[in-house]
């Protein structure tokens, strides 16, 4: 840590749980070859078809409740213990199913629920469906609790804070698609931090070094030889 914050900050994007069985967006199969994300992931989408909108994140809540943590997340889950701060992309809570316990999701949790009308958050249902009433204002429209497209991510002035005051920041599993995460790493860079990428291939990024693999296998080397294990 350092006296402002964790000295390694790591987000994570799809890629991290790719080889747990959930789909990433923009590879070859991704979700947004799929779906429309206009139609799924923006609010104007859930205002048009709320139905098909609860029946996307059902879908997607069941695929990630089937889901296991790979050892990509076991590895992060050891270095987050060790102090690092885990910043996700990812709605899955497959960093906590491997032991994380501060996770920051800045694009919402599809294990949680939302309240449009009162704000009130809580564990999301298997099933989410149009009708569903606030257990606190007893009101709605009921969501997911996920950060939509055009809408603002969650705690990125925690996010910011922790970036600009890290020795090293890591991207691992994320293809730098899509802001304010994917601008992360230059803020980190221009805050004097070492920057470092894990992923199938290089992207677009400006990161001083890159370990290129499949997260299950070059996450937990990484982190081993982090931290002496
Ligand atoms: N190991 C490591 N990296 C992988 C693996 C793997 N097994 N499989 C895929 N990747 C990499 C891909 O090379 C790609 O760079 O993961 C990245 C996935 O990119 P995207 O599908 O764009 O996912 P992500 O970057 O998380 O998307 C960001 O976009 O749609 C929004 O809100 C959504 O959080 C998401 C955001």
């Amino acid at each position: 840590m350092t006296e402002t914050g964790p000295r390694i900050v790591v987000l994570t994007g799809a890629g991290v749980s790719a080889e747990s069985g959930l789909g990433t967006f923009r590879d070859k199969d991704g979700l947004w070859t799929k779906y429309d994300l206009a139609e799924v992931a923006t609010p104007e989408g859930f205002a048009a078809d709320p139905a098909k909108v609860h029946a996307f994140y059902n879908a997607r809540r069941k695929n990630a409740r089937a889901a296991e943590p790979n050892a990509a997340h076991g590895a992060l889950a050891r270095l987050e213990a060790a102090g690092a701060l885990i910043v996700t992309q990812n709605v899955d809570d497959l960093h906590e199913r491997a032991g994380a316990a501060g996770v920051v999701h800045m694009h919402g949790e599809l294990m949680r629920a939302l309240c449009a009308a009162c704000g009130a958050t809580w564990e999301a249902p298997d099933v989410m469906e149009v009708g569903d009433a606030c257990p606190d204002c007893g009101g709605g429209p009921c969501r997911p609790d996920i950060v939509w497209f055009g809408e603002f991510p969650y705690h990125m002035d925690r996010i910011a804070e922790a970036v600009q005051g890290c020795e090293l920041f890591v991207a691992i599993g994320t293809s730098g698609e899509v802001y304010p995460a994917a601008g992360f790493v230059e803020e980190a860079r221009g805050a004097g931090a070492r920057t470092l990428e894990i992923n199938l291939e290089a992207t677009g990024g400006r990161f001083d070094q890159r370990i290129l693999g499949p997260a299950s296998d070059v996450v937990p080397d990484w982190v081993e030889g982090l931290l002496g294990r």
